[in-house]
């Protein structure tokens, strides 16, 4: 399927490929943080650079926040065009003092690669230029049209990617779409991921008084933002953990019997999730198993909560305000907007006349199915079987890539490949983030076969 000199190319350069990781890593672009808008441009000129380097003609876009980076090379116009999206930007790496190496010096430990951005996405999305740098390097081409677009806004929730896809949406015509920004099901049991949740995330506020008041001369007469946001945060789950928004489960999609009999042959060890998790017990909705309750079933979790006085000692006070964020993650047919108007209706409805209420809208977006039985998805699994040496696992995604959904909508384009080279211990977002480095060489591989044998398909 690929080319031995290709293959001796990657196994060749595999160092190299490391070392190239580690300069990308090394760029603390952190999307939230304002202080870090050099960074973010530092990575999207890193980003236009190489892909410049490898021959594509590639521009900087400028949004109204962070820049997206474009580029295609067209080889042949008869041959098949794959898109390839990832993103630049990473999380905050905070909690800093949990990292056992700092999150923007990587190192190497026990094969893994530790830094933030490592799994999320830097490394992942690296894997698509790294194999073409091999495929070009020996070949002089490529066995696709590649268009490739890397933002810097995914994980803020791509808010002005959208319109960008509408603006751009005839120079982004492709036949397939790839995206690396996910896991394997475990570490070493390769997949292919049909589905990934949507996400909706809101924030309230509650004022009580003006200010914070004396709690001894006023408490008694005055509500409390705190014990009033804690009372509604109560209120929506039920008793049972199901969430108590009317309407929340109204177009939820049930598993059909067969998909429900796939899950459950995956290989999942409960034990294990439990030890890695640091918890005795799991909760959720008893009639579904922990794999369809992560990633088929919606949620609502409480991302944060603050009020009042929290620091050393006692302080008696009425604080003036709190809040919370609280986020669900939706499944097919859940929308999106629909699910954020539920949720402010019903926190409207419980909430006391005794405090003001602000809600928030923070992101939106919907989740997505992709279709099983097309040829791309035969192309990926035998591109994937022959990186790892095993055949994939079909899996669906609990976390979100907000764009995916407009890729279908506005792009037209249901060829959609999501192939995670990560693990689901890697600790995205988390401290001490990690990307093994066998399975970035193996991702490689799996990119040059992928490409290889999407010629080969489209061939056919
Ligand atoms: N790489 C993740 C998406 C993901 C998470 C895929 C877990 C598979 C498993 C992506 O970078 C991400 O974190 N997305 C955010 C989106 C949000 C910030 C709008 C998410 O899911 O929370
Ligand atoms: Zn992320």
């Amino acid at each position: 399927m690929v080319p031995d000199k290709v293959l001796d190319e990657i196994n060749h350069n595999r160092k190299g490929y490391e070392e190239e990781l580690a300069e990308f890593l090394r760029i603390p672009s952190v999307s939230t943080d304002s202080t870090h808008t050099a960074d973010i441009r530092q990575a999207a000129f890193w980003v236009l650079k190489k892909v410049q380097k490898l021959g594509f003609h590639v521009e900087l876009h400028e949004t109204a926040r962070h820049p997206v980076v474009c580029g295609h090379i067209v080889n042949d116009p008869a041959l098949p065009t794959i898109l390839i999206y990832g993103h630049y930007d990473v999380q905050p790496p905070d909690p800093l003092d949990e990292w056992i190496t700092p999150p923007f010096s990587p190192s190497i430990r026990d094969g893994h690669i530790y830094a933030r951005g490592a799994t999320d996405n830097k490394g992942q999305c690296l894997t698509y230029l790294a194999a073409m740098e091999a495929m070009l390097s020996v070949t002089g081409t490529l066995p696709l049209n590649v268009k490739v677009l890397i933002e810097g806004e995914e994980e803020i929730g791509s808010p002005n990617l959208g319109s960008f896809l509408q603006e751009h949406r005839e120079d982004l015509q492709t036949d397939v779409i790839a995206i690396s920004d996910g896991s394997q099901f475990a570490s070493g049991i390769p997949a292919i991921t049909y589905g990934l949740r949507g996400l909706s995330y809101l924030e309230v506020l509650v004022q009580g008084p003006r200010f914070d008041l004396h709690s001894g001369s006023f408490g008694g007469v005055v509500a409390n933002p705190v014990q009033v946001l804690a009372e509604m945060v109560a209120r929506l789950k039920n008793n049972d953990g199901t969430v108590a928004i009317p309407g929340f489960y109204d177009h939820v999609l049930e598993l059909e019997p067969e998909e429900r009999q796939e899950l459950s042959n995956l290989p999942v060890d409960e034990v294990r999730l439990k030890k890695y998790l640091g918890v005795d017990e799991l909760v959720g909705e008893q009639d579904y198993s922990p794999v369809e309750r992560q990633t088929a079933r919606p949620t609502l979790d409480v991302n944060g909560i603050w009020g009042g006085f929290s620091g050393e000692g006692a302080k008696t006070i009425i604080p003036a305000k709190a809040g919370a964020k609280v986020s669900m993650r939706l499944v097919p047919n859940q929308r999106a907007s629909s699910i954020s108007e539920g949720f402010k209706s019903f926190i409207h409805s419980i909430a006391p006349s005794t405090v003001k209420i602000q809600i928030s809208e923070m992101h939106g977006s919907d989740p997505v199915l992709i279709e099983r039985n097309q040829p791309a998805m035969e192309a990926a699994a035998r591109a994937i079987a022959f990186g790892f040496g095993k055949k994939p696992v079909f899996i669906r995604e609990g976390g979100s890539i907000p764009i995916v959904g407009l890729f279908k909508e506005v792009l037209d384009c249901g060829s959609i490949l999501l192939l995670g080279w990560g693990s689901p211990d890697d600790g995205a977002h988390s401290p001490n983030e990690r990307f093994s480095l066998k399975d970035f060489h193996r991702a490689i591989c799996s990119v040059a076969a992928l490409f290889y044998s999407l010629e080969e398909s489209y061939r056919a």
